[in-house]
């Protein structure tokens, strides 16, 4: 999609769309014509927000779409991000090749909105039509090449420009999440995802890495290979490095759960829903999204991307509950769940990571059932060991509507990862479980580190107007504000 951004007002623009907020309270502007007077006149359009009204007038645009935004006041970068979704899904359904959007004038700055609006445009025009074969009677569907952003007088042009790129871009690696979240366990495994990170790396003049088997048996990755050891499916321990800071600067590091299906292990997931298991990588798919994005921005830091992949299957060789391996960090690890596997693979990502002497590392993972209990789908459980760090992620997540609600780590929880026969189990059992297991990843962390629990957030039913049933692509955009807040 090619998004512009334009000074303009809604009057004579010839468009297949023109989508138009309306405030409560406040009628049309006139120069919209008679049928939008009419719609608000006879109450069909009132502003309240998620209301929508399709207009056919008689000059000027083919359709215009009216779309409730609330009380004026009350208007977030969260509702333009609505309304860009709801824009691009009203352009599918109409079929329309492009549409033009007239950004509000409120209190959110007009880069905030244009990012906002671009992001929401990208993201409502997702679809994964890659594995469904089209009926023959359906018409082939007409994508949005452009949109137009429409800037009310008195809003800075460049500002806006600005955002809507960073909001283009950042919501495409959303959509890469998407799809690598989207694509079943079969099409999906550790090696194709390797080969994502070679083509983002290849593109953007990235450093790849991609460790199999023997490399890992050579770092001591003793706790990834545990998981590995159940599936026939080679396993993959992913590196990307974007080095767009100077030569000495210390790096951000992303990482992300990579298990491209989780049966369980030997401690098996019960059968009812198991297919969902195939977005037990979504935290990987948002590194890789993540990276694409800084890739393309050209964001001025050092970003290390790191995604450790696996299944976890059962097999003849699988590892076995009361099992103890030995960790990447040294540390030893008795297997009293095999459903327990993320944190698994995770501590050896988090303990690689310390050789790059990160700044800081933000880990996302589809950890624990126990977060979607906790928070359901409407926040992201974020853990971490400096409050700095916490503040400015949370911050994060209200910009983007990727919201995240932190968990208390107590020291006492602590106490319920503590193993007779190792250093450290790998389940707590069900109280706090979503604590315990970010407990269990502190232990192998020695750097600022913030834990994200997307268990909840990574996949829904797509209720939100730029979302669609299936993978979210949460937390890319996340982490791409944190990276370029932290990039100045
Ligand atoms: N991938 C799952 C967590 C999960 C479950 C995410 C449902 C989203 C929806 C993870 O590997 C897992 O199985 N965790 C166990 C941990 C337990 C054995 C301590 C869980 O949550 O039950
Ligand atoms: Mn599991
Ligand atoms: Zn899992």
């Amino acid at each position: 999609m090619n998004i512009s951004v334009r000074r303009g007002d809604a009057a004579g623009q010839q468009t297949p769309l023109l989508v138009v907020p309306i405030f409560e309270g406040a009628a049309p502007d006139a120069s919209l014509g008679a049928e939008a007077a009419a719609a608000h006149a006879r109450g069909d359009v009132r502003g309240k927000e998620g209301e929508t009204v399709l207009l056919y007038p008689a000059s000027g645009p083919e359709r215009i779409l009216l779309v409730g935004m609330g009380k004026a006041d009350s208007v977030t970068a969260e509702k333009v991000r609505r309304l860009g979704g709801t824009a691009a899904k009203q352009a599918a359904k109409a079929r329309a090749p492009n549409a033009t959007l007239l950004l509000p004038s409120t209190s959110v700055a007009p880069r905030e909105a244009a990012r906002a609006a671009a992001e929401g445009a990208v993201l409502g025009s997702y679809t994964l039509t890659e594995l469904k074969a089209r009926p023959e009677d359906a018409p082939e569907p007409v994508a949005l090449g452009t949109l137009d952003i429409l800037l009310p007088e008195g809003l800075d042009e460049g500002e806006a420009a600005e955002g809507a790129r960073v909001g283009e871009i950042a919501a495409r690696g959303e959509n890469l999440a998407r799809t690598l979240g989207n694509l079943p366990g079969n099409v999906a495994t550790p090696t194709y995802l390797a080969g994502v990170a070679e083509r983002i790396g290849g593109e953007h003049g990235m450093g790849v890495t991609v460790l199999g088997p023997a490399e890992m048996e050579t770092e001591g990755m003793g706790a990834l290979l545990a998981v590995a050891r159940g599936t026939d499916e080679e396993p993959r321990f992913i590196v990307l490095e974007h080095r767009g800071g100077a030569e000495g600067d210390r790096p951000l590091v992303l990482v992300g759960k990579g298990l491209t299906f989780d049966a369980g292990g030997i401690s098996i997931k019960p059968a009812l829903g198991m297919e969902e298991m195939k977005f037990d990588m979504c935290g990987g798919a948002g590194v890789l999204g993540a990276m694409q994005a800084i890739g393309e921005l050209g964001v001025k830091a050092n970003v290390i991307g790191i995604v450790p992949s696996s299944e976890n299957l059962l097999g003849g060789r699988a590892m076995k509950p009361g099992d103890i391996f030995r960790a990447h960090s040294g540390k030893t690890i008795e297997v009293v769940n095999t459903d327990a596997e993320g944190r698994l693979i995770l501590a050896d990502a988090l303990s690689y990571a310390r050789r790059f002497e990160p700044l800081a590392v933000i880990d996302a993972a589809t950890l624990t059932g126990a977060c979607v209990i906790a928070l359901g789908h409407q926040a992201t459980g974020l853990m971490g060991n400096d409050p700095a760090l916490v503040a400015e992620v949370l911050a994060a997540g209200e910009r983007t509507g990727e919201r995240c609600w932190e968990l208390p780590m107590f020291d006492e929880y602590r106490e319920q990862i503590r193993s007779d026969y190792a250093d450290i189990k790998n389940s707590g059992g069900r109280p706090a479980g979503a604590i315990s297991a970010g407990w269990f990843l502190r232990e192998f962390v020695s750097y600022p580190w913030c834990h994200l629990d997307v268990a909840g957030t990574a996949w829904g039913d797509g209720k939100l107007s730029y979302q669609v049933k299936g993978a979210t692509g949460n937390p890319t955009r996340l982490f791409v504000d944190w990276v370029l807040a932290r990039a100045g």
